[in-house]
């Protein structure tokens, strides 16, 4: 939905005050690795691949990936702060206020292949160029479970045709979810979606993590509370 001409985003910006350590490393090193909205691909070189995590939470995923494949250039989007915060203290290291000084600048080999958008991913949509992503995640996106906001669910038409620009023909779009309405939801919307097939074959498929899977919070939440994630995988045709 617009509002203005921005779209509107209804989930949370921020939630606890951050502790000194993160909120220093907002501050110092957040600008170092942001995404330059007028020049986004510039840190990506000629052959390399370039992946998107959409609403990476606390950055479990998006951290662990990008620190063991340094071949391979990743976008981080996530809209919540204290879940960049997160990120920043997983892929620097940096725990403590004391180490943000002394650490900031060893940093730059440990996070040169990645950049984040702090902010809603639909707003950085028009600045990217088309079939520029080789992968997409969107990993345990929130389900708006209820009937009357099924028009906030990020799965939807108008997003799956921007992805379909995006990613690269045999790309990879990647969705996660422990919610069954969701699940549903997401195989009927990309069933009538014609720039994407589904590449399961059979149940294991699905049902078990993919091999470069890393677990996720809100996976974590949902094993806890008896829920079964799918894992699904759309390839771009
Ligand atoms: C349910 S959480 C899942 C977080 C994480 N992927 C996980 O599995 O733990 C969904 C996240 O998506 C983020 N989000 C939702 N819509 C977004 C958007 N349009 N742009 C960027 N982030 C978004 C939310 O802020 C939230 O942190």
């Amino acid at each position: 939905m617009l509002i203005g001409d921005k779209p509107h985003f209804y989930g949370r910006r921020q939630g606890r005050r951050l502790r000194k350590a993160k909120s220093a490393l907002m501050d110092v090193f957040l600008p170092s690795i942001k995404l330059d909205s007028k020049n986004p691909l510039s840190f990506v070189g000629k052959n390399q691949k370039l992946y998107l995590e959409i609403g990476f939470g606390d950055g479990d995923h998006l951290a662990e990936h990008s620190l063991k494949n340094k071949d391979i250039c990743y976008i981080g989007a996530e809209v919540f702060k204290n879940g960049v915060a997160n990120l920043l203290s997983l892929i620097t290291g940096i725990k403590t206020n004391d180490e943000v000084s002394e650490q900031i600048s060893l940093l730059s080999n440990r996070t040169d292949n990645i950049r984040i958008w702090d902010d809603d991913i639909r707003l950085l949509f028009p600045l990217l160029p088309d079939a520029c992503l080789d992968k997409v995640f969107l990993l345990f996106p929130d389900p708006w479970p209820k009937k009357r906001h099924a028009n906030r669910r990020f799965v939807n038409p108008e997003n799956l045709q921007i992805l379909a620009r995006l990613i690269k023909p045999n790309g990879i779009l990647r969705i996660a979810t422990d919610h069954t309405t969701y699940k549903f939801w997401t195989l009927r919307q990309l069933h009538n979606c014609p720039y994407f097939e589904w590449t399961a074959t059979c149940g294991a498929d699905w049902k078990n993590p993919p091999a470069d899977w890393v677990e996720t919070k809100y996976q974590r939440k949902a094993l806890r509370e008896g829920r079964k994630p799918v894992f699904l995988d759309f390839r771009r045709k």
